[in-house]
């Protein structure tokens, strides 16, 4: 008993160590960030393939939402933002403003879209006096800070949460819809720290621009022809068919950002990325998100140490000079890991999802399976690693496989190890980039070496014919490892329609504000009438599923 406990007191101190690894303002990689292997190689388990992530590890979440940033298909799946991220909207970018209040170019922090689409809807005026519209183009580079999620949208459920951080060092629900306010003080707050935008998402991606004149010039202020949206007078909007099609247009535009590279014309910091699914930053949301689906997790909750720990993380990434940085491109690291994996991993789960009884279809599909496995490890299937044909025996924990585990995990972060200079936020990606990809070629590893052991291996195969009950259990377990996989790196890439939509149609996500609202508000008006006002805490609005919808008319959801 006492060894046991021993080894357990151990092995949580070594996890211990590796979750509060104390970060030096400037960290010398060499030392610090071999801890998450260094972990393991004490560790007889590293490249044991039974051996899954630690139940608590975040690395996959900051893995999913750092690949996920600005792209609106993953932050309307999940509302609840986690990333703070500073970045820079580059020289010469358009950027569009609907004047609601006649010719004026804002003196106060106000609002302004990507998209002309978004920034209409707020170009309002009779059709005699028309409205006014201004298009401005970045004259030098714009800093912004950018919230993660659908942080555009006023709801209590959780997506103010990093902003009510930021603005007022607390949580003020009460404040959920005080627009007015949260500008004020947020870029009260930007402008004190060279920051003159503010980047959100709600339909489509928008930025509070704190001072109008410092970093943009007029392109053009025009006087339009009102576009005669009915918006703020619900009176006939359901049926006005002008304001329907521009609301479905909007959507139109905004899926130009559905999915990677997302909005490209704001280029964010990832060496200053702070995440609160940093366990070492934010430890006090760790126990907070015990037991609950990752719809659930809040920011609020957060202890107020950990809001300092945050403020002065936000406060040293925006001091620190660029060249601090180690000049890895992340998005392109994590992206690759997504590129190599995410298509394989569903043609497989595909291969794996048939009823077990089918033997000939069964074998058929297993060798399938093989043969995508090969293709994914054959650059880590090392000669010498191979074990000597017809001496194996049946070992489940596949040892001899373990360099191919490694010479996979290792492959997209080695180089990155020998590196010189890290930044706290860089050593986080690394890790989930880690993490991540230490889970995934842990489960393809085995699943490859068990077929390899069958003889189902394209170029192994077995001399003889494999029992049918032999390949049924293999296909049974292979099929709940890949969907465990699948089901822990949860890449919002897999959420799409299948089938996929037709010509007419769009593939669409509960989005705020669209059906968010009371039957008298006028956004409400914006969803079809036979649809009741939905309640963001049940069901599909809280969970969103993708759906066809027509993107043509007659629309309807
Ligand atoms: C806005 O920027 C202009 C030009 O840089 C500057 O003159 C002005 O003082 C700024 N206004 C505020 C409120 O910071
Ligand atoms: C709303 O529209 C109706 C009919 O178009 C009009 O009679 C009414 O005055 C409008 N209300 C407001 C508040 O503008
Ligand atoms: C995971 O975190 C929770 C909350 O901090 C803790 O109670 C639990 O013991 C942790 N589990 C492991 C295996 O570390
Ligand atoms: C498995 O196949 C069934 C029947 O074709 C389908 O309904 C289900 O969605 C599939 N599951 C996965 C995870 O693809
Ligand atoms: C499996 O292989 C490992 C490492 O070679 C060995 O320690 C273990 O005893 C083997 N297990 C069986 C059941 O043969």
């Amino acid at each position: 008993m006492r060894s046991v406990k021993k080894a357990a007191v151990w092995l949580f101190l070594a996890v211990e160590r590796v979750l509060t690894a104390q970060i030096p303002l400037l960290p010398d990689y060499h030392e610090e960030s071999l801890d998450f292997y260094s972990h393991f190689e004490r560790s007889p388990r590293q490249w044991d393939l039974d051996e899954p992530h630690a139940v608590n590890a975040t690395g996959n979440l900051v893995f999913e939402t750092a690949n996920s940033l600005l792209q609106h298909w993953a932050n309307t799946r999940y509302r609840i933002g986690h990333t703070i991220i500073p970045g820079i909207v580059p020289v010469g970018t358009i950027l569009y403003h609907g004047a609601l209040s006649g010719p004026h170019i804002p003196t106060t922090p106000d609002w302004v879209a990507m998209e002309p689409e978004h920034s209409m809807v707020f170009c309002s005026g009779s059709v005699e006096t028309g409205c006014w519209h201004v298009t401005f183009a970045v004259t030098r580079p714009m800093k912004v800070l950018y919230f993660d999620g659908s942080s555009a949208a006023n709801i209590p459920e959780g997506t103010m949460d990093t902003q009510d951080l930021v603005a007022w060092s607390e949580m003020r629900p009460e404040w959920v819809d005080n627009e007015e306010q949260r500008i004020q003080d947020l870029c009260k707050w930007g402008l004190q720290n060279g920051i003159n935008g503010l980047v959100r998402m709600e339909v489509n991606f928008e930025i509070m621009i704190c001072n109008f004149t410092s970093h943009m010039e007029v392109i053009s202020f025009s006087n339009l022809d009102s576009p005669r949206l009915k918006i703020g007078n619900v009176t006939d909007l359901p049926e006005d068919p002008n304001s329907v099609h521009h609301a479905f247009e909007i959507m139109h535009s905004t899926s130009w950002r559905e999915n990677y590279p997302g909005e490209t014309r704001i280029v964010l910091d990832y060496s200053a990325l702070i995440s609160f699914y940093d366990t070492d930053l934010v430890p006090s949301l760790m126990p907070r998100r015990v037991g609950l689906e990752r719809w659930d997790h809040r920011v609020a909750g957060i202890s107020p140490e950990d809001i300092e720990r945050v403020e002065d993380r936000l406060a040293q990434v925006l001091e620190r000079p660029p060249v601090t940085a180690s000049g890895i491109d992340w998005k392109t690291v994590l992206r690759s890991v997504v590129d190599r994996y995410a298509s394989r991993l569903d043609v497989m789960q595909y291969l794996t999802n048939i009823t077990l009884d089918d033997t000939p279809v069964l074998l058929d599909r297993a060798r399938k399976v093989q043969r995508q496995l090969r293709t994914m490890l054959a650059p880590y299937i090392l000669l010498a690693a191979l074990p000597p044909r017809d001496s194996v025996e049946v070992n489940a924990t596949h040892s001899w496989a373990a360099p191919v585990f490694q010479g996979c995990a290792t492959t997209h972060t080695s180089f990155i190890g020998t590196r010189g200079i890290l930044t706290p936020s860089e050593r986080l990606l690394l890790q989930a980039v880690q993490e991540t990809s230490r889970e995934i070629c842990r489960v393809i590893t085995r699943i490859w070496a068990s077929g390899f052991i069958a003889g189902l291996d394209p170029l192994y195969p077995a001399d003889q014919d494999i029992p049918a009950d032999r390949i049924r259990t293999l296909m049974g377990e292979w099929k709940e490892d890949i969907a465990r996989l699948m089901s822990w790196l949860d890449w919002s890439i897999w959420v799409k329609c299948r089938p996929a939509c037709g010509v007419e149609e769009m593939c669409y996500l509960p989005t705020w504000p669209i059906g968010f609202f009371p039957p008298d508000h006028p956004f409400q008006a914006w969803n079809s009438a036979s649809t009741p006002w939905p309640d963001p805490n049940e069901g599909e609005w809280k969970r969103p599923q993708p759906k066809c919808i027509r993107r043509l008319e007659p629309y309807g959801f």
